[in-house]
């Protein structure tokens, strides 16, 4: 494995892997990587011939107010990981490698990234398509992996590379959980012991609302005032969104009668949690 600081080296040793005929997969990562984040490398792993990880904590997709400091960093342990996984490459930058001059050029979502995250963070989706624009420049990646865990960051990326020709796939990878449901994250290592019992409420309110669909209810409302209720219960919990929108551009929906994702985000304590679920109330049906 190959641990590469700058893009000059990096795209060097793309160029090579390209001349060979490989295929070439990314999974860009903001680091500190934990079981998530090695289903992302798996799947790269046994889908391309060439796996390339990029950790780098992005600061353009930060608020001033955010985490971006004490964002948690593990390049050891992130590294080993990878090591045991036989990635190829793992590409890490520091932020003058990537941002080396006052960053003028930005990619903005329309639309996608205005709403739900992208209320609470401004600035967040530009941050992120500028970021993994760069990435995909710099990597030149066939496929790109990406969590279903950032349903809108995903979708918001899937625009991107459509609206601007990036020859690149993207592929969806499944969000896992801790065994009591809670998505798994970096920022989970901010939470007490007590807030951490709390948090498998994201979850169990997801699955509530699973249940109010499969059940015929059809009313975002009735079923966001429950969740609500579910999550509220938690004493250090403060919703910052429930949002039930379409799988497109996310946007809330009226009625559900076509699949939906149910996305929240809480905070708990000193962590933003965000989660999430895609329902299709007809597949559900007897
Ligand atoms: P980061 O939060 O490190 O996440 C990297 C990738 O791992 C994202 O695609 C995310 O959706 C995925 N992921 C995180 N938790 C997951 C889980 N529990 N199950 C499955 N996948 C999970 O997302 C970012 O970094 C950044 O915004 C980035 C795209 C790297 C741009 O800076």
């Amino acid at each position: 494995m190959i641990i590469a600081k700058t893009i000059t080296e990096t795209r060097k040793i793309i160029a090579h892997a390209h001349t060979t005929g490989k295929s070439i997969g990314l999974v860009p990562t903001m680091g500190a990587l934990h079981d998530g984040h090695l289903s992302l490398i798996r799947a790269c792993r046994t889908q391309c011939d060439y796996t390339v990880v990029s950790i780098f904590v992005n600061p353009t997709q930060f608020g001033p107010n955010e985490d971006c400091d004490r964002y948690p960093r593990t390049f050891d342990a992130d590294s080993a990981a990878c090591e045991k996984l036989n990635v190829d490459l793992i590409f890490a930058p520091d932020t003058n490698e990537m941002y080396p001059q006052q960053n003028l050029t930005w990619i903005i979502p329309e639309k996608l990234g205005d709403h739900l995250c992208g209320a609470s963070r401004p600035g967040f989706f530009r941050g992120v398509c500028t970021v993994v624009s760069k990435l995909f420049h710099i990597i030149q990646p066939d496929v790109a992996y990406f969590g279903r865990k950032d349903a809108q960051q995903l979708a918001v990326i899937r625009h991107m590379v459509a609206d601007l020709n990036f020859p690149v796939e993207i592929r969806p990878i499944d969000t896992v959980r801790e065994p009591d449901g809670l998505a798994m994250s970096s920022r989970n290592a901010y939470l007490t012991p007590e807030q951490r019992i709390q948090a498998s409420c994201l979850y169990q309110a997801l699955t509530l609302a699973r249940d109010l669909i499969t059940a015929g209810q059809k009313n975002p409302d009735t079923i966001i005032q429950a969740l609500k209720k579910r999550i509220e219960n938690q004493p250090d919990t403060k919703i910052d969104y429930i949002s039930i929108v379409d799988n497109d551009l996310m946007h809330p929906v009226s009625t559900i009668d076509a699949p939906v994702t149910i996305a929240l985000a809480v905070h708990l304590g000193p962590a933003r949690l965000i989660d999430n679920i895609m329902v299709d109330p007809n597949s559900q049906k007897p």
